[in-house]
Parts: C-alpha cells; sequence; structure tokens
C-alpha cells in the first residue's frame, strides 16, 4: 500500500465523522496527512486524532486539491453539493449518505458481501444504510447456503444513528425526566427517553417510511438478487450506541437452525451468540465499540416451512458506518482501484 495518500473526512466532528478519524487511526490506514472538514461553524475547532488533535477547516469546492480519499459523513445535501467537486479534483469518495446509494454510477458496498462492485467506480462509493449492512453481512452466507426468497425485518435503533444531536438528546430527556421537568422535544417528533418511535424519517406515499424503503432497495442492489423480497419496519428505540434486528427469513432450500449456525460461524465479519440454556444472545450493550455483527436467536419458524427467525446487533456506528467505509477504502487499496477513472463523470 503507498503510504503517501492524503485523506480527507468531510463531518469530521459529527458522530460517525469522529469514529471515522478512530477507526483510520486503529486499522493504521496508511494516510501520511488525514484533513477534518467540516461546516463554518466548526472552522478553528479540533477532533482528536491518533495521540493528538487534528485542525477542523471549512469544507469548500477547493478542500478536496491534493487529496486521494474522502470519507464523507456530513449529510446527504453536503454529499451531493461537494462529491462531484471532489471526484472533479481526483479524489475517490466514499460516501455514507443516502445521496449517491441507488445511482447507477455508484457501487454500494458491503465489503463482506459485494467487494467486485467496486471494479467500476467512477469516483463515488456509497456506503449502505446501517440498517441494511448489517442485515446483509449476517444474510448473505444464509442466501448461498439455501436461497433466500423473503425477508421480514424489524429494527431496533440507536439514537446515535441521527447523530450527535440526538445522542445528547436522549441524555438529557432522561436527566429531565428524573428531575421530574418537562423533556425538551428537539430532533424527535416525540420524547425518545422511555419511548418507542416507530418512524425513521419521512413517510412516504405507500405508508413505508423513507427508511424502511432504504432497506428494501439497498439489499437487492447490494445481494444483487432483486427476486428476494423484502419488507420493513424501523424503529427508534432509547438505546445510545448499536441497532438491533429482529428477522424472520424464507429459503428455497431447507436450512435447519443448527446449519444456519455453522454457516454464520465461519461467515466473514459475523459472531454468532447463540446460546439460550446461559441467556447469552446479542445485545446492544455487547455489541456496541465491536466491529463484528452479533447474530443470536437462530430458531425455525414454526408457522413456514424452509424459514428461520435470528435477531441481529451491530454497532452502528463503526461497521453501520465507519468502520464499513474504512474497509470499502481498505479493499479499493487492495485491489488498486483508488483512482478517478474520469473526473468529469459527476460533472
Ligand atoms: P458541524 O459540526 O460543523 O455542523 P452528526 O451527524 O453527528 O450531526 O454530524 C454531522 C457532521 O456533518 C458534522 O461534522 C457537521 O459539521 C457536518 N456538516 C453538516 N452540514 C455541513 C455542511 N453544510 N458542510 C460541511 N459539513 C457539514
Amino acid at each position: 500500500m503507498s503510504a503517501s495518500l492524503t485523506v480527507a473526512v468531510v463531518g469530521a466532528t459529527g458522530a460517525v465523522g469522529r469514529e471515522m478519524l478512530s477507526t483510520l487511526a486503529s486499522r493504521d490506514f496508511p494516510a501520511s496527512t488525514c484533513i477534518a472538514l467540516a461546516s463554518a461553524r466548526s472552522a478553528g475547532a479540533v477532533v482528536p486524532f491518533k495521540d493528538g488533535e487534528l485542525p477542523v477547516r471549512e469544507l469548500t469546492e477547493h478542500s478536496f486539491k491534493g487529496v486521494d480519499l474522502a470519507l464523507f459523513s456530513a449529510g446527504g445535501g453536503t454529499s451531493e453539493t461537494f462529491a462531484p467537486h471532489a471526484v472533479k479534483s481526483g479524489c475517490v469518495v466514499v460516501d455514507n449518505s443516502s445521496a449517491w446509494r441507488m445511482d447507477e454510477r455508484c457501487p454500494l458496498v458491503v465489503p463482506e458481501v459485494n467487494p467486485h462492485a467496486l471494479a467500476c467506480h467512477k469516483g463515488i462509493i456509497a456506503n449502505p444504510n446501517c440498517s441494511t449492512i448489517q442485515m446483509v453481512v449476517a444474510l448473505q452466507p444464509l442466501h448461498k447456503a439455501a436461497g433466500i426468497t423473503r425477508i421480514v425485518v424489524s429494527t431496533y435503533q440507536a439514537v446515535s444513528g441521527t447523530g450527535h444531536k440526538a445522542v445528547t438528546e436522549l441524555e438529557t430527556q432522561v436527566r429531565q425526566m428524573f428531575n421530574m421537568t418537562e423533556p425538551a422535544v428537539s430532533v424527535y417528533p416525540h420524547r425518545i427517553a422511555f419511548n418507542c418511535l416507530p418512524q425513521i424519517d419521512a413517510f412516504l406515499d405507500n405508508g413505508y417510511t423513507k427508511e424502511e424503503m432504504k432497506m428494501v432497495m439497498e439489499t437487492a442492489k447490494i445481494m444483487e438478487d432483486p427476486s428476494i423480497k423484502v419488507t420493513a419496519t424501523t424503529v427508534r428505540v432509547p438505546v445510545f450506541y448499536g441497532h438491533s434486528e429482529s428477522l424472520n427469513v424464507e429459503f428455497a432450500r431447507p436450512l435447519t437452525a443448527r446449519e444456519a449456525r455453522a454457516v454464520l460461524s465461519v461467515a466473514p465479519g459475523v459472531t454468532v451468540l447463540d446460546n439460550p440454556a446461559e441467556k447469552i444472545y446479542p445485545m446492544p450493550i455487547h455489541a456496541a465499540g465491536e466491529d463484528n455483527v452479533f447474530v443470536g436467536r437462530i430458531r425455525q419458524d414454526e408457522s413456514r416451512p424452509n424459514a428461520l427467525n435470528m435477531w441481529v446487533v451491530a454497532d452502528n456506528i463503526r461497521k453501520g458506518a465507519a468502520l464499513n467505509a474504512v474497509q470499502i477504502a481498505e479493499q479499493l487499496l487492495r485491489d488498486k482501484l483508488l483512482r478517478v477513472p474520469d473526473p468529469g463523470a459527476f460533472a
């Protein structure tokens, strides 16, 4: 790997941006220079990096001169506006927002599932939605084993997925409620402390939320199989870090719970935690701060032939965002794909 790369993190002051910096450092990503970018509000602030700090600079269209790789996590609008400027400067973008995920020019990649999709990138690679990433990491090995035909998923998503402000809101509301004062509601439409919100992102005309439809559309693109039927209910829960998912999965061929456990126990990026007799199963308190996707409660769906139920938990900020983005960058380096084939591709 080249040791002279210049890497920028866009949204470096946010929950995911900070984790991107810490993941680049902890995985020894071969960057000689790291640049922290955020909005004008943060210019002059500092963010932790390795044993020291990085100064935060304001993101502008000129920020990418001489930058080889930019990891974006500053919202869809920022990515839509600035990722094309980065590509024009010859900088490869790995974008954590939803802006480019369904764009045909942009591969949507989970390295354990579809690393080959990177080969045709044109400068922007999309990082999938956090809930989709952990689901496909757990399901791709089972799909190979028995052919998935349908997925019914319900999520229990942590507030950190909404960003730093939502983490603060939950913390503040809990304190306010213990002090018997009225909790202030601003990030979510309702109180999140001691509550569950069956709404993540905006509602669409079909009655589903954008988050639910992301899971449907992104799964088909990543698993490269539009014949797999997916239906989702996504719920925000008062957990700080770690998304959980209840999955009901139907297969074309029979697959027992024991066989599924055996397949998953050797799958990349997966840890099976499944011993009900000892009360061992995945929980957000275990997954937070971990790289792997945890799978447990694997059991036959007794109401359907060839169907299994399972419970999947992962750190939404790590595997669901920052780690997956850095793994994409590592794969690009390994495959010698860290170059922009056509700087005008998104002009
Ligand atoms: P800033 O802190 O300057 O607002 P989170 O998802 O945790 O809320 O973080 C969002 C990240 O995206 C922050 O780093 C934030 O920077 C950054 N951001 C938001 N809007 C912009 C923008 N218009 N230009 C650059 N960075 C932005």
